[in-house]
């Protein structure tokens, strides 16, 4: 017999990754829930290594109708996918999860998250300008299709193991004018804009950058945010940047973009991204 409440039961979502307890997506999508006036229920699941799979099926059999999946199950996520959308097949991870039935369609927001924050929340111009991506693993992966459709005059990927950031730039030289290197090869070049997708932040280090390598205002662009500035924002402001901006912003937008794939529904970030700034600086 059919559950005459059904259309009352919320529609369940959740975020899997591991660690998960401090992620801020099920805060994040109650927001963009309560602002919409949308039924969602979002929750955090923790994943063991190598559990995956089970977890996805599991949540897709007891009727949940979408997922986004965090660090380190986006490689892992992509290759479980039925079908993936031009910008996940390209960045080669997933973060969102959308269930049709059986079936299953994996996307990437991160990529259009950190465009939507530069350049429509920070007015950051891209088209004709020398860029500078820090980091060849999967976030630099994530974001480099997305980055290059904004046509900048140059994109170079520096890496600490220079051979990732060369093999990465090959990967995308169909996209745009792209090059791989190591930080020691950036001695002598400027740029306007700076991406930290490393995990250097992480640590509480910085890359080895040269001490002049930033153009008059320039940004500089944190993939990582926290209560306090990263380690690669301190030195942005110790070396003149114009403005220095961290990433949570890119994580609410990539949110509302999965929020919006689910729901057809496009929250408004700013006060969100405004209310997770005070929670961050109170805690
Ligand atoms: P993610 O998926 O978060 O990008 P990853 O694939 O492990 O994670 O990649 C981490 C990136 O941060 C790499 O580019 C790594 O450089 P290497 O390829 O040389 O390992 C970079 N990284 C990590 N710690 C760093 C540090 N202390 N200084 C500079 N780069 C660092």
């Amino acid at each position: 017999m059919t559950d005459l409440f059904d259309f009352d039961k919320p529609a369940r979502y959740a975020v899997m990754g591991n660690p998960i307890q401090h992620s801020k997506s099920p805060r994040i999508h109650s927001l963009f829930a309560q602002q919409t006036g949308q039924n969602i229920e979002y929750s955090a699941i923790q994943v063991d290594p190598g559990g995956l799979e089970q977890a996805i099926g599991n949540f897709q059999a007891s009727g949940g109708k979408g997922l986004n999946i965090t660090v380190p199950f986006k490689r892992t996520a992509w290759e479980l996918m039925d079908e993936l959308s031009d910008r996940a097949r390209l960045a080669g991870a997933v973060n969102t999860i959308l269930f049709r039935g059986e079936e299953r369609f994996g996307d990437n927001t991160d990529g259009i998250g950190l465009i939507r924050d530069l350049r429509d929340n920070h007015g950051i111009p891209l088209a004709g300008r020398h860029l500078l991506l820090l980091g060849a693993g999967g976030a630099a992966r994530g974001v480099l299709a997305p980055l290059l459709d904004q046509r900048p005059a140059r994109l170079v990927i520096a890496n600490r193991t220079p051979h990732r950031a060369e093999e990465l730039a090959a990967d995308f030289r169909a996209q745009g004018a792209v090059h791989g290197c190591g930080f020691p090869a950036l001695e002598g070049k400027r740029f306007h804009l700076v991406i930290n997708a490393t995990a250097a932040s992480l640590a509480g280090e910085l890359p080895p950058l040269p001490d002049y390598l930033l153009h008059d205002d320039a940004c500089c662009y944190d993939m990582m945010y926290g209560a306090e500035p990263t380690p690669f924002l301190r030195w942005a402001q110790r070396h003149g940047a114009g403005s220095c901006i961290d990433g949570l912003g890119m994580l609410v937008e990539q949110a509302a973009e999965s929020f919006f794939l689910w729901r057809d529904v496009r929250p408004e970030t700013k006060p969100v991204i405004e209310i997770l700034r005070s929670e961050l600086k109170q805690k």
